[in-house]
């Protein structure tokens, strides 16, 4: 197959969108920007289109897809019922970043769901996105853009290589505004359980005045017999070929000695460190995530990706408070280091 390629930098040609999105309605499968990270959609209520997204991602089958929306009927026609602590949520975050998972209608095919009676719906903010479902007039569900295990694609380069001819067409926007995953939540006994941190963080939702629970697998390793409320959190996810370990302390100071110590003992060490940390390190590989959350949280997939290629014995990782988005970030970066962690 021959991905056609849209390039929506500059101009958001409706026209290239609506091929798009005809494409899906055929049963075709398109690479398309949401505000969070890439992903590769399909027609949500076909299991035939649906099943080709499995295949392209190397995907297991027992783990389910988010449907996303534009608008609220959407919603309605999906899933049996929105309670008051969902509708609390939808009235504050969406459109945006936040999966909420629901009891499902039949009319969700088993593929998408992994076969659970349940489904995670997003109304994604990213423009193009809403344009694709609102020109399809379909729910489309979509996993993050990479082969399964690789991290999420948050720009078109990282990904093409893996991608290109896989889908039936690209639609590049650019560089995506989050740079990770959505934040995914389920509600039980009108507490909101956290299956997967993200943008819209527990003190977000606390501020509403609603219980948050975090559920704990989301930094601790699952075996794989465990049952987990999110299939998500059983697969290797993120992590790099080379091996890595996450350091984080409070204290700055104790942080970057900690640090060198380890490059100490390891000859050949490629480094991820914050702006402000990075010329306290003795090694000459080092790699800049940023400073704030937000540059930390657009860069470390890209970060992750481009690892390998400096053919190091070790990466070290700077690890981030698990406070606000920091949590999202520390969660990736534990599966990234495969629970290498130190903290001091
Ligand atoms: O930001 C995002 O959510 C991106 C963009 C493309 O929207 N999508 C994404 O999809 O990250 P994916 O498939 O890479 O991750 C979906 C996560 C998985 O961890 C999956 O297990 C969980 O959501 N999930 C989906 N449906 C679920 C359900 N019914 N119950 C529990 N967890 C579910
Ligand atoms: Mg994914």
């Amino acid at each position: 197959m021959i991905s056609k390629y849209a390039d929506l930098k500059q101009n958001k040609d409706l026209n290239k969108i609506k091929e798009a999105a005809m494409s899906i309605k055929e049963g075709n499968i398109v690479l398309f920007p949401t505000e969070t990270v890439y992903g590769i959609g399909a027609n949500a209520l076909d299991a035939n289109a649906v099943n080709k997204i499995f295949e392209a991602k190397g995907r297991a089958s027992d783990n389910p897809l988010i449907v996303h929306i534009s608008n609220i009927d959407m919603l309605y026609n999906l899933v049996k019922e929105v309670g008051q602590v969902e509708q609390k949520l939808i009235d504050n975050f969406w459109p945006g970043p936040l999966t909420i998972i629901f009891d499902r209608k039949e009319c969700v095919p088993n593929v998408v769901t992994a076969g659970l009676n349940t489904v995670g719906i997003r109304m994604p903010s990213n423009s193009v996105a809403q344009k694709l479902i609102e020109f399809a007039g379909l729910p489309i569900a979509a996993p993050s853009a990479n082969i399964s295990g690789k991290p999420s694609g948050t720009k078109i380069e990282d990904i093409i290589d893996e991608l290109d001819g896989k889908v039936d067409y690209i639609l590049d926007s650019g560089m995506v505004d989050i740079g990770v995953e959505s934040t995914v939540v389920r509600v039980i006994d009108n507490k909101v359980h956290i299956l997967r941190p993200g943008k819209i963080t527990v003190e977000d939702i606390q501020t509403l005045g609603i219980e948050v629970i975090i559920e704990k697998q989301i930094m601790e390793e699952c075996l794989p017999q465990e049952k987990v409320m999110s299939p998500g959190m059983k697969y290797r996810h993120y992590a790099p070929n080379t091996k890595c370990l996450l350091v984080y302390s409070d204290n700055q100071d104790k942080l970057v000695d900690r640090i060198n110590q380890e490059i100490e003992l390891e000859k050949n060490v490629l480094v991820l460190g914050r702006t402000r940390n990075l010329e306290k390190y003795n090694t000459d590989n080092k790699l800049d995530m940023g400073e704030t959350s937000e540059e930390i949280s657009k860069n470390i997939f890209t970060l992750l990706r481009k690892v390998d290629s400096y053919n190091v014995d070790l990466v070290i990782i700077e690890g981030v408070k698990k406070e606000g988005l920091g949590l999202a970030i520390m969660n990736r970066l534990i599966r990234a280091c495969e629970h290498n962690y130190i903290e001091i």
